[in-house]
């Protein structure tokens, strides 16, 4: 499978508000991450933007539309737009979630988390390791926050996580956000799981913020990073060592510098533990 370029830092979700400024101004973010889906299939000027940010910073293509925890057959249509893609921009990092998002052709616009069973692992890093098989690339998968789990379920969330990563021989995409998330919502301990995180596949790691609702917290990624959220981060690098970070926000988006004061607090984190390491 094809090697890809590595990236390191903290980097920034390229949204639509902030296509002018960033090519304009060209802050110093070391790489920006798109949302892939956004721009497949489509030429013109949605195209035009992909390769001029291509030639200006190093991407990472994330994308919400492979399902792969569905038990619909993989959409090769999608899959064989992706692998264009790919081919064109050449990313440095490929990543979905860990996640259902349709059934008999009908999407939703929910990541819905899969049960924890033995049945599902199996299944699911079937899809993995066919669609990394058919990309030529290994891709990251992403734990997702959740707001219901299943009586079925035979394994903690971690454990399902870490499993699925060993049986699929793919990489994680570790969302601090998400692992918080849903640890409040399902009272469980968030430094547990970080425990039983496979160190060796977490290539890049997700930071964003979410909405409190009384008894149970939405993953909204429309504010800053919580207290939180950042003490189970700075948790995370201290155990598994810096990893590629990115600053997500897709509601209310604000002005660019905003997300650069955050990216600017997880480099600070990233800076003290390259330290503490040397
Ligand atoms: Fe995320």
């Amino acid at each position: 499978m094809i090697a890809r370029n590595p990236i390191s830092g903290v980097g920034i979700g390229l949204r639509a508000e902030h296509y002018e400024y960033v090519k304009r101004e060209k802050p110093t973010t070391p790489w920006f991450e798109v949302l892939i889906d956004n721009y497949l299939g489509h030429g013109g000027q949605i195209q035009q933007h992909l390769r001029d940010f291509s030639e200006l910073y190093p991407l990472t293509f994330h994308g919400v539309g492979m399902s792969l925890g569905s038990c619909d057959p993989l959409n090769k249509n999608y899959l064989g737009l992706l692998k264009k893609a790919i081919n064109t921009y050449q990313p440095a990092l490929i990543s979905d979630h860990l996640c259902w998002t349709g059934f008999q052709n009908e999407y939703v616009h929910d990541l819905l988390p899969m049960p924890y069973t033995e049945e599902a692992a199996q299944h699911v890093a079937d899809r993995i390791i066919q669609a990394q098989d058919y990309l030529n690339t290994q891709i990251l998968i992403e734990n997702v926050s959740s707001y219901m789990q299943y009586r079925t379920s035979e394994m903690s969330e971690a454990e399902f996580v870490a499993y699925v990563c060993e049986l699929a021989d793919c990489h994680l995409l570790l969302d601090i956000n998400n692992i918080y998330v849903s640890a409040f919502n399902h009272q469980f301990d968030a430094k547990e799981y970080l425990a039983l995180m496979p160190e060796n596949r977490i290539k890049e790691m997700h930071l964003a913020g979410y909405e409190e609702q009384g008894d149970y917290l939405l993953d909204t990624h429309g504010q800053t990073i919580h207290a939180p959220v950042w003490e189970l981060y700075h948790e995370a690098i201290k155990r598994f060592g810096a990893r590629p970070t990115l600053i997500e926000w897709d509601n209310d988006i604000p002005e660019f510098q905003v997300l650069q004061q955050e990216a600017n607090k997880a480099e600070q984190i990233l800076d003290r533990a390259q330290t503490h390491a040397a």
